[in-house]
């Protein structure tokens, strides 16, 4: 066994089940392993690495402020923070900004402001209608919320107070909505849960009730936001508006942060009530302003949109030859291939050893996200990996 797997056995938490490879470079949409052995990473650190790795943007955002200040505190006014939440209140259209490390981590301070508007404003309401297979996160909040009964089952007893409801499925919301409601908190496309698109009139028609009922509209775009579907945010697709909004992964690059956005009416956080040491440090909040900014000056997400279509013709065609993929589905440059076995695990060592990294985010399912600097070459060079590998799949390559 390889050394470096030997380390990881022996002393990190076996929490994660690796794929057996060493990456030590990274360049675009390209990144190496220790044999310099180039791969096509349509993986992008789960939706992450947005403008591709090395971005010479988000290299001189980290190297200046590196030079100039790292981190203090939120004791003190720091520029780069002001900044970028200005920039994500402005494009976002909601009001203020906190921002923190990890998408669990503005999961769990949208709950927290949701429980504390219920306190304040809505009579003690503090029920959340979430959806089956949704992803939040692995805090406990953030865990409960989440649909997966396996990530939540040896964590017992969880914050209480989410009723689960099929996604996409206004009727459930209606039914499940009772005096305690405060809010609903939804993924416009759940990522994790295996790329599942709701009507198009979703969103609207629980932004709808939302209003009728007097709830907060909680919008968990950590996964798609940030360009990722082909617009800023996904919300902006279906004119559907939250009240809550939160966002991390793809907003600094691949530098970690965390942000959740709320409108002015349920910014009922009062000083003291939530905070974090390292969150909207100057170094994570400079990656993040100038990430964002470069997003929004070039129109990135236009780009994703168009690059989004020529994907999505690329698959299905493929799914045309191939039997086995019984669905594609996703938008922008987040797609799922549902296959009728469960060979995704097979299919993403394949892949790995024909250059490619996806993922199997269901057995049944292939996820690709890869970064939003993708070319069209690169996006038909993944494509036709794929095709050699289901093929292989399909002669009953050895597992
Ligand atoms: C929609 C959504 N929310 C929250 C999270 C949790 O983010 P993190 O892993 O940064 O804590 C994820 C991660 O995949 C996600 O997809």
């Amino acid at each position: 066994m390889a050394d470096w797997m030997d380390l990881e056995s022996r002393y990190y938490f076996q929490t994660q089940k690796r794929l057996p490879v060493l990456l030590v470079r990274g360049e675009g949409t390209k990144v190496y392993d220790e044999q310099g052995r180039q791969y096509l990473d349509f993986v992008a650190g789960v939706a992450t690495v947005s403008l591709g790795h090395c971005h010479p943007v988000l290299i001189k955002a980290i190297e200046e402020q590196a030079h100039q200040l790292i981190h203090v505190s939120n004791y003190y006014y720091t520029l780069p923070q002001l900044k970028l939440a200005e920039l994500l209140c402005q494009t976002s259209g909601l009001d203020r900004v906190f921002f923190c490390n990890s998408g669990a981590e503005a999961v769990e301070g949208a709950i927290k402001l949701t429980r504390k508007w219920g306190k304040e404003k809505k009579d003690g309401a503090y029920e959340i209608i979430v959806a089956e297979n949704a992803f939040h996160g692995r805090t406990l909040a953030a865990v409960a919320a989440t649909g997966t009964e396996k990530y939540r089952a040896p964590f017992t007893p969880l914050p209480e107070g989410f009723i689960r409801v099929p996604f996409n499925d206004l009727e459930a919301i209606k039914e499940a909505t009772g005096g305690k409601t405060a809010a609903v908190l939804l993924e416009p496309i759940q990522g994790e849960g295996g790329v599942n698109v709701p009507a198009d009139d979703y969103l609207r028609r629980v932004r709808a009730w939302c209003d009728q009922a007097g709830l907060l509209l909680v919008l968990d775009e950590v996964q798609t936001g940030i360009g990722r579907t082909g617009k800023l945010f996904a919300f902006q697709h279906y004119g559907a508006q939250p009240d809550v909004l939160t966002s991390a992964k793809g907003l600094a690059g691949g530098v970690p942060i965390g942000a959740f956005l709320a409108r002015e009416h349920c910014a009922v956080f009062a000083p003291g009530e939530h905070g974090s040491t390292f969150g909207g440090n100057p170094l994570a909040t400079n990656a993040g302003y100038n990430v964002l900014k470069y997003i929004v000056d070039n129109d990135v997400p236009a780009q994703v949109a168009k690059k989004g279509e020529h994907l999505e013709r690329r698959l299905r065609s493929l799914a045309d030859r191939h039997p086995m993929v019984t669905e594609i589905r996703g938008k922008g440059l987040l797609w799922a291939l549902e296959l009728d076995r469960e060979a995704a695990e097979q299919a993403v060592r394949l892949s790995l050893d024909e250059g490619l990294l996806i993922n199997n985010v269901k057995p049944t399912a292939l996820r690709l996200m890869p970064p939003l600097t993708v070319s069209e070459d690169e996006l038909d060079e993944a494509v036709d990996i794929i095709d050699r590998v289901l093929t292989r799949v399909e002669a009953g390559a050895a597992k």
